[in-house]
């Protein structure tokens, strides 16, 4: 099979490695791809979010699966575009994508269909959100309604916390907003929880926890995510059942009875207490980087996964998954989540490779000619699988430290909650 991949980080990386591991595969294309994606598949220069464009090139080279990692092109309706033209392609079409798209699309399913979640407020003016807020409790979350790559959301300790989010949103921090929500804060532990489905049926996808802000101990500003360890501490089989059956299931309900149906991979970030779970958002992809944390345990072939979801075949597809433990941790440039410096040079990365239990997964970096440059904020994913997180936690140091980048840093804390040191 041909199979092109949408994407350029370390999601898009594991995909694609854990593709070339298929017997079906015939060619890898990744649009545009990392330096780490060059090595193992043909990196095409393409803007992913330029659909014509996209379209002419699988067309002239004949390509018979798609496969869309990242949100954007997802919510900008790809998917619609790409089966129009008779390719086929997996992911979500623009419909459902507005579960990751809007988050108040997501609340008004949640209301209907009774799926747990935080108590919230739509407001559509500034005085509106002030005047509701004037009787408010808090700490609450005041989010944006709009793709801001996790950026769009304030917890707000005290009401000026709360008023400067809301004058923010509304004065276009986000880009043009119509309308904010305000939610009840929620306690207990985050679980990232994924499911994949071909529109009939559908099949978990393991969990994971990640890491989002970036000093250790959890401090610090938010980030696209600094490391994960799959499978979740939280995850039991009576935790599971609650969540596909108060969360999941009415989610997939929602969506027939839209007439639509959902193709691809579904991420539910949950709150967990007491062994309750709370919906905090859907994401319409696999978060990054709990796909390079989880790709790793698949002891399936992913070719016949993915194309038995676009040809509504998955129920008779087995996944099996490795019994193992996995641990992501980004190593980033210096300064990120702030400002960075771009094209600085990585030496020796060619040395690490994936090879037995340790895989390195490029995010932000493109070749120069011989040399490897660091080009974005989350630069390589070094992951390792072990019989236990502590194991595989010093595996993955003793490789960053070995590759000793001078403008790289990484948060060596990862799965704290999970290690007793
Ligand atoms: P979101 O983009 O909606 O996932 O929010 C980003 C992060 O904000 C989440 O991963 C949580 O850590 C936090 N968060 C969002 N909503 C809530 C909530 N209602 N209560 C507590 N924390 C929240
Ligand atoms: N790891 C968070 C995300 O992918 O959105």
């Amino acid at each position: 099979m041909k199979i092109a991949i949408i994407g350029s980080g370390g999601r898009e990386h594991a995909l694609a490695y854990q593709l070339t591991k298929s017997k079906k595969l015939i060619k890898l294309y990744s649009i545009p791809g990392n330096a780490g994606t060059a090595e193992i598949s043909k990196n095409i220069d393409l803007d992913p979010n330029n659909f014509e464009d996209l379209y002419n090139f699988f067309n002239k080279e004949k390509i018979e699966l798609v496969i869309i990692g990242p949100e954007k092109p997802l919510v900008k309706g790809i998917v619609d575009f790409l089966i129009k033209k008779k390719i086929k392609v997996f992911g979500p079409n623009k419909a459902v994508a507005q579960l990751e798209g809007s988050k108040i699309f997501t609340k008004k399913i949640c209301e209907k269909y009774n799926i747990p979640t935080a108590k919230f407020k739509i407001c559509n003016t500034k005085e509106k959100a002030f005047e509701f807020l004037s009787s408010s409790t808090f700490p609450l979350v005041i989010k944006a309604d709009v793709l801001a790559a996790g950026k769009g959301v304030y917890i707000c300790k005290e009401i000026d916390d709360a008023k400067n989010a809301v004058t923010e949103i509304f004065d276009g921090k986000f880009g043009k907003t119509e309308q904010l929500l305000i939610e009840e804060f929620l306690e207990g532990d985050e679980m990232s929880f994924f499911i994949i489905s071909d529109g009939i049926s559908y099949k978990t996808f393991n969990t994971a926890q990640d890491h989002k802000r970036v000093g250790e101990g959890d401090t610090g500003k938010n980030t696209g995510g600094m490391g994960a360890y799959s499978p979740s501490s939280l995850i039991n089989k009576d935790l599971e059942d609650k969540i596909l059956k108060k969360i999941i299931e009415p989610t997939l309900k929602a969506i027939k009875e839209m007439n639509e149906k959902y193709v691809g991979f579904l991420y539910a970030g949950l709150m967990i207490k007491n062994n309750e779970p709370f919906l905090i958002e859907y994401n319409v992809r696999m978060g990054d980087p709990e796909c390079q944390t989880i790709l790793p345990l698949v002891d399936s072939d992913l070719v016949e996964i993915i194309d038995s979801c676009c040809n509504s075949s998955l129920k008779k597809q087995d996944i099996k998954w490795k019994t193992k433990k996995s641990m992501c941790i980004a190593l980033c440039s210096k300064g990120y989540p702030e400002k960075y410096n771009k094209n600085i040079e990585i030496n020796n990365l060619n040395e690490f490779k994936s090879t037995g239990n340790n895989f390195v997964f490029h995010a932000g970096t493109k070749k120069d000619g011989d040399k490897i440059l660091a080009v974005g904020g989350r630069v390589i994913n070094f992951v390792n699988i072990s019989n236990n997180f502590l194991s595989s936690r010093e595996e993955i140091i003793r490789r960053i430290e070995k590759l000793n980048w001078k403008d790289g840093f990484y948060r060596s804390d990862i799965g704290h909650k999970v290690i007793n040191e």
